[in-house]
């Protein structure tokens, strides 16, 4: 396992070289970080769901015709996925006010937003991941504008085949976080999703009780991540061999 080549260690997750050119092995880790690093903690087992849920979830995204890095889940903590050029954007797309928008705009968090709204951060920890308009974006040339019109197209449809999947097992999906990378053929590129998505960049509430089920119980040493996480998997049908 040590004798690959580590070519990114992140906050969450080590990426190794895959076995093909082309190809990346995302490690999932148990480590939890929040507020831009300050915050660092493990959540046990966190890297075995998340690496189980996120499988589930872009497996099920391929199915309706998102294009994915993902290729194959390789054992507990370990993905196979497609290498890309990532484009340096967190989207984060909300359907419900709550962390850094309720706080910003003073609106109570848990309230419905008037739309779905998609907000871009650039990714850059240094700069702790500033929130950026499409004009920025633009005259950075962070992504181009036919890519932006792609991003913005795949994040509604991942919200809104995300937000179907977890109300079938009553949870709410609040607001989540994609990110997104170029494959190139010769001179063309496109863009397709990348990176995870799982409790840790998911906000998560039990439709019935509000009760979080995800990464805030971290953020705000609410207790139960371990829980939350498995809680999370459990309803997916993802424990116990089922899928
Ligand atoms: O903190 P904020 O309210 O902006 O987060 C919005 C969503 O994006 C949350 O689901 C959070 O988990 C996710 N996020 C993330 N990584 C970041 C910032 C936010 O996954 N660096």
């Amino acid at each position: 396992m040590s004798r690959r080549r580590q070519i990114y260690e992140g906050k969450a997750k080590i990426l190794y070289e895959g076995p093909e050119p082309g190809t990346i092995i995302q490690y999932f880790k148990d480590d939890a970080t929040a507020f831009n690093a300050q915050k660092k903690g493990t959540i046990n087992g966190k890297g075995v769901i998340n690496n189980r849920i996120s499988e589930h979830v872009f497996t099920r995204l391929a199915h309706i015709g998102i294009p994915t890095h993902f290729i194959r889940r390789l054992n507990m903590r370990e993905q196979l996925v497609r290498q890309v050029e990532i484009i340096p954007l967190e989207v984060v797309v909300r359907n419900v006010a709550a962390g850094s928008i309720a706080k910003r705009l003073g609106i109570e968090e848990g309230e419905m937003l008037p739309h779905t709204i998609i907000e871009y951060y650039l990714k850059d920890d240094a700069l702790g991941d500033p929130m950026v308009a499409e004009e920025h974006i633009a005259a950075f040339n962070w992504a181009g504008h036919d890519e932006m019109q792609d991003i913005a197209a795949m994040a509604i449809r991942v919200n809104d085949f995300m937000s179907g999947m977890f109300a079938a097992i009553n949870i709410r999906l609040i607001d989540f976080k994609l990110e997104f990378g170029r494959i190139y053929d010769g001179d063309y590129s496109r863009v397709i999703l990348a990176d995870e998505i799982s409790p840790d960049n998911c906000r998560l509430w039990d439709f019935t009780t509000n009760e979080k089920l995800d990464k805030d119980r971290f953020r705000r040493d609410l207790g139960g991540e371990e829980e939350a996480y498995q809680e999370v998997a459990r309803r997916m049908g993802l424990l116990n061999g089922e899928d």
